[in-house]
């Protein structure tokens, strides 16, 4: 489980970027097409601008990459909480993403709707082992260990049959979500932390294995964590190579 490390949140972006680019790419070489789901909250927005600003030489073929996301609040998609909202404003406006290749999550609608509208949508895609297998998820985290709306002790976090399910979160609301089979099916995940809020959680992530937090479910041989320097700052020093 690689762990990447960057002085601050403009490197970490900028490596992030990079690496996006490069794994949406390769899937676009191997299988004609890419599918990434994008993360919610305010951590990835410097991402986004990074990836909408790379030079055409440097960024993936974005025609052949459709985008999903990893979760949602249940709010109309112009509501200043929408995760599509963010991602529209800092990615999918910029660089003029058609919406046939955008797969958003209707969560205004009635929660039965939106489950079997994203339940259907995600079952076009290339499957493995019944489940939809994505290219790409990139997440957050939450000081509490969260990750896309897999908050601890939800609904959201303890289903295993759905693909995507909506849920009352205490203290915040509906939430609709990628559900852990899911995330733990793609072909790659990318976690992005950043700041001093986040340093506990971090290193209580990666070394309290009965921390029970949800960020620990996720499948360690798919996983990169992109950390910049305060979310690390906890981390025990990288023991030498
Ligand atoms: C959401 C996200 C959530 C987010 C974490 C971290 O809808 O809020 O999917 O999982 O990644 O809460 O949020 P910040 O990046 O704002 O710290």
């Amino acid at each position: 489980m690689p762990i990447r490390r960057f002085a601050d949140p403009p490197a970490l972006f900028q490596a992030a970027a990079e690496r996006v680019s490069e794994r949406l790419q390769a899937a676009i070489d191997a299988r004609g097409q890419a599918s990434l789901a994008l993360a919610g909250g305010s951590t990835p927005r410097g991402l986004y601008q990074q990836l909408a600003q790379l030079p055409t030489a440097q960024a993936p073929d974005w025609h052949r990459v459709a985008f999903y996301f990893g979760d949602e609040r249940a709010v109309p998609p112009d509501h200043p909480d929408a995760n599509y909202r963010m991602a529209h404003e800092n990615l999918l406006g910029p660089l003029k993403i058609p919406p046939a290749q955008v797969h958003r999550i209707e969560a205004e609608r009635p929660q039965q709707e939106v489950e079997a509208h994203y339940r259907q949508r995600l079952a076009q895609l290339p499957q493995q082992d019944g489940w939809p297998c994505l290219d790409l998820i990139l997440l957050g985290m939450g000081d509490d260990g969260h990750t896309a709306s897999l908050f601890p002790g939800s609904a959201l976090l303890a289903e295993r049959q759905a693909s995507f399910i909506g849920a009352e979160v205490p203290g915040r609301g509906l939430r609709y979500s990628l559900t852990l089979p899911v995330l733990n099916h793609a072909r790659q995940l990318m976690l992005l932390v950043s700041g001093k809020e986040k340093a506990d959680t971090v290193a209580r992530a990666q070394q309290e294995p009965g921390a029970q937090l949800p960020v620990q479910q996720l499948n360690t041989t798919h996983l990169e964590w992109y950390l910049d320097q305060a979310a690390a700052a906890h981390l025990k020093p990288e023991a030498s190579p």
